[in-house]
């Protein structure tokens, strides 16, 4: 059951102030309030740039006037001054027409939305992320790092040039044990671990740093399905595995439904969910769509075109 609230959902206005390139297509940029040169104080400061509105693992809203409006994660949490970061894949009309903006441009955001990751700030964590899937852990990893948890990250990404969040990732080789992986080490600039063995690094990594107690997953679906059956198969409980969905959204506050998996509503009760709920909810979505329509878990899915001997199509076999 959803409860609605009389809520307003105009967008607040916010100002780029800074934008650059941080992997193909990609551009990593951060926002403020629009109006902080008049030195807000908390009250005044829109929820989604209030430090104290923002949980790791939220996302917000974004709207271009003339383009759209899309979700995006926060890649940090705000700063005192209300300043964010985010990660952004050129894809579409919304994102196309952001590119074009140049720092001192104005947009509009809503927010915070969404459930963010536990806390775990006691607790001894492994942080897998995939590609794009940096951002939505990035905020985590830093807020772990605030606690004294010392995280242990595992990145991994197609190629050299897809490892994302270059400045995050060297001031974290400082704070925490991070281990890269890449698919294609071809021309590569310094020696990366094998990303399409994920079992056997991460076997390494449990040796040498386990044991977790927490295991956090963003990437693309197939590697974050291949994670959980991982660490299942090695006795780890579902329900301390916790991985972000991406479904496509429209409202971003539970109204139009677009976003709806099984009887959840990703945007309000994830996009974050815990293993053992997303494995009950795939089963009970598959249980009501038509047999023949395939799974779909977001545009990151794909299937093993190779059809490899073993591959159970969900990356096991290292085909994603
Ligand atoms: C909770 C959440 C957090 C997100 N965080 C980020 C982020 O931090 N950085 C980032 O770059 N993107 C993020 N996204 C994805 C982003 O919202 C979409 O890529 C958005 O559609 C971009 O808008 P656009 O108008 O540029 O592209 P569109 O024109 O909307 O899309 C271009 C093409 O991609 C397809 N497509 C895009 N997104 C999806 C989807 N989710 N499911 C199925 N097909 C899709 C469209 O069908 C279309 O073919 C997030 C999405 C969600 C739901
Ligand atoms: S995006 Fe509208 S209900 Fe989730």
């Amino acid at each position: 059951m959803h409860k609605q609230q009389l809520i307003d959902h105009t967008p607040a206005l916010m100002r780029i102030v800074d934008k650059y390139q941080d992997g193909e297509d990609l551009c990593h940029f951060t926002f403020a309030p629009f109006n902080e040169g008049e030195s807000l104080n908390k009250d005044e400061m829109p929820d989604l740039c209030n430090i104290n509105k923002v949980q790791p693992g939220q996302f917000m809203m974004l709207t271009i006037p003339n383009a759209g409006e899309a979700a995006f994660t926060y890649a940090s949490m705000p700063d005192e001054n209300g300043h964010f970061h985010c990660l952004i894949r050129k894809i579409g009309e919304l994102t196309d027409a952001l590119f074009e903006l140049e720092p001192g441009a104005m947009v509009g955001g809503r927010g915070p939305m969404g459930q963010g990751w536990p806390n775990l700030k006691d607790k001894k964590v492994l942080v897998i992320a995939g590609g794009c899937g940096l951002a939505p852990v990035a905020a985590k990893v830093d807020a772990l790092i605030e606690a004294s948890a010392e995280p242990v990250v595992y990145f991994s990404a197609r190629n050299e040039a897809m490892l994302v969040m270059k400045k995050e990732r060297e001031r974290w080789q400082e704070q925490c044990k991070l281990y890269e992986a890449v698919d294609d080490c071809s021309g590569a600039s310094k020696s990366y671990l094998a990303g399409r063995q994920l079992a056997d690094n991460l076997d390494q990594i449990i040796q040498d740093d386990g044991p977790f107690d927490h295991v956090i997953t963003c990437g693309p679906e197939g590697m974050m399905l291949a994670v959980c059956r991982i660490m299942e198969g090695k006795g780890f409980p579902a329900d301390h595995i916790w991985l972000s969905l991406e479904r496509r959204m429209h409202c971003g506050v539970g109204l139009c439904g677009h976003c709806y998996m099984a009887d959840h509503l990703v945007c309000v009760d994830g996009p974050t969910y815990r293993w053992d709920q997303l494995g009950e909810l795939v089963v009970k979505e598959k249980a009501i769509r038509a047999p023949e329509s395939p799974l779909d878990m977001g545009h990151a899915a794909s299937n093993c075109g190779e059809e490899k001997e073993g591959c159970d199509g969900n990356g096991g076999c290292g085909c994603r």
